[in-house]
């Protein structure tokens, strides 16, 4: 182990740590790093290139992008919609050297954490406090986002062959100073300085997550995490707390890779928009990137005919604010959803000074949709796996009749549709059976909670609807009508 004097070459020394926000303003260069839906990272790398301005680099470790920038650019990486999970990069090793034994790989970790060049990671992880800060105060008090509920995504320090996308990382606890309300005056900015004095002096808390992936490993994530994180305790005297925690610092290994870095989100951005939530709720991230995928244009009529909680037009309407979207959905519980959320949006910009966002919520039944024939765009849904909603059994009636419907209501020619659904045996099927009328262009494989599903892109052919022989609705079909095809 290294002593004190010599960890503090162009390392933060514990002191500096405690002194360095005097450098608040100063402007560095960092890695980013954040988690996306897999299946999804070209479509994030893009987002970033057309938001931020910086090409990002698709990590072979499906579900991350990372990407450079100018700390002024801070703010920016927040407003992407495409991701779940940000973090500033600490250090990177591309080709890491694991020795054979777990003591020596222990060992080594341990002998690693004063050498890393922590300070700039460290000093952004301060500045996206204080935006955090800011922005909490913008809106009118506390900053932090309602926690989920029971059951629902826990934080998990230490993962092995995990969905980096699905990695949430915990809530914070009270570690936030406490938030001037706006119009206090003198009194915030007093506050804000107490604050930021508070912040200085107290002992960080601290906890290490450690994600591994690989199969040649000779020790688990949690004995990465335990030695990694002893020795970061060391060298920086924070304390460690696993639920109430400043500072989480990340320690991801896929296979021969190792990435070190600092937690900029406290929990996944995929909840941003949504409140009311239901069974099959989608990311947000993954509504955006399953829109993303038909790149909507101007004046668009863009429905989800299986809205379910609303995930993907609320997500729509919030970014494509000039296409017009229409979500629709059987279910009385699911249209009563949509519509509190679709409300809890036009509250949101309605309190931003900004127009309304063009939605409007239906209750139909997808297979008679009250469209006329040809006045659709897009369509964009997320249809039932038949696991936790509806059945394997019906969708072999279901799908037929949707993509049939689907494709009278959209514009041949132009029209396109992004279905998701883990059935992709019935999916399959029935679309075969749908050659005059829709085009595969291509699929996606994305994971939705642990299941491997296809996010179908399909183009309407020019053909008009009626006169094809798909249009005419067979009788009923055997449920294994299917069994000899993939
Ligand atoms: C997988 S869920 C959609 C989840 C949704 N994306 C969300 O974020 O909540 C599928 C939805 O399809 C709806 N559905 C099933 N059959 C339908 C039909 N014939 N017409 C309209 N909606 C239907 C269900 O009620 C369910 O809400």
């Amino acid at each position: 182990m290294s002593t004190f004097s010599e960890s503090c070459g162009e390392n933060l020394c514990p002191e500096e740590e405690n002194t360095s926000s005097a450098n608040e303003g100063r402007d560095l260069t960092v890695t980013i790093g954040a988690t996306v839906p897999t299946g999804f990272e070209p479509t994030a790398a893009e987002e970033v290139r057309q938001k931020i301005g910086a090409d990002a680099r698709i990590s072979k470790d499906r579900g991350r992008i990372y990407f450079q920038i100018a700390t002024d650019k801070l703010a920016l990486v927040h407003h992407l919609k495409s991701v779940d999970n940000l973090f500033v990069i600490v250090q990177e090793f591309e080709n890491y050297e694991f020795k054979d034994s777990k003591e020596d790989v222990m060992s080594d970790f341990q002998q690693l954490a004063p050498q890393l060049p922590w300070s700039d990671a460290l000093e952004v992880w301060r500045m996206n406090n204080s935006l955090k800060k800011r922005r909490g105060r913008r809106r009118g008090g506390n900053s932090s986002k309602p926690k989920p509920g029971k059951g629902e995504d826990a934080p998990v320090p230490a993962t092995e062959e995990g969905d980096a996308a699905d990695l949430i990382p915990a809530e914070k606890g009270q570690s936030d100073a406490p938030q001037a309300e706006e119009g206090e005056g003198d009194q915030a900015g007093n506050l804000e300085k107490e604050a930021a004095e508070d912040e200085a002096n107290k002992t960080l808390k601290f906890r290490v997550t450690c994600n591994r992936a690989g199969d040649k490993h000779c020790f688990t994530s949690n004995d990465a995490a335990r030695d990694f994180g002893g020795a970061v305790q060391e060298f920086f005297q924070w304390k460690a707390d696993m639920t109430k925690f400043d500072v989480e610092v990340l320690l991801n290994i896929h296979y021969s890779e190792v990435v070190v870095g600092i937690a900029l989100t406290e929990e996944s951005l995929h909840r941003r928009n949504i409140t009311h939530f239901g069974p099959t709720t989608l990311r947000s991230t993954l509504a955006y990137g399953m829109l993303s995928l038909c790149n909507p244009q101007v004046s668009d009529v863009i429905i989800d005919p299986m809205c379910g909680t609303g995930a993907i037009p609320v997500e729509g309407s919030i970014e494509w604010q000039h296409s017009f979207f229409i979500a629709g959905d059987n279910n009385d519980m699911a249209v009563s959803r949509t519509v509190n959320n679709v409300n809890h949006i036009q509250k949101r910009s309605q309190d931003a000074g900004s127009a309304p966002l063009s939605v409007d919520t239906v209750q139909w039944d997808l297979c008679h949709l009250p469209m006329r024939t040809s006045s659709v765009d897009i369509i964009v849904t997320d249809m039932p796996f038949g696991k936790r909603m509806g059945s394997r059994k019906k969708n072999w009636d279901l799908y037929p009749s949707c993509l049939r419907e689907m494709a009278r209501v959209c514009r041949p020619g132009t029209g396109k549709a992004v279905l998701l659904t883990q059935d992709k045996k019935c999916f399959s099927k029935a679309i075969s059976r749908m050659g005059g009328l829709w085009r595969r262009v291509h699929t996606v494989w994305v994971n939705v909670g642990g299941l491997v599903a296809g996010v179908y892109v399909l183009k309407r052919t020019g053909s008009v609807y009626g006169t094809t022989p798909e249009d005419v609705r067979p009788p009923q079909e055997a449920p294994n009508s299917g069994k000899d095809e993939q």
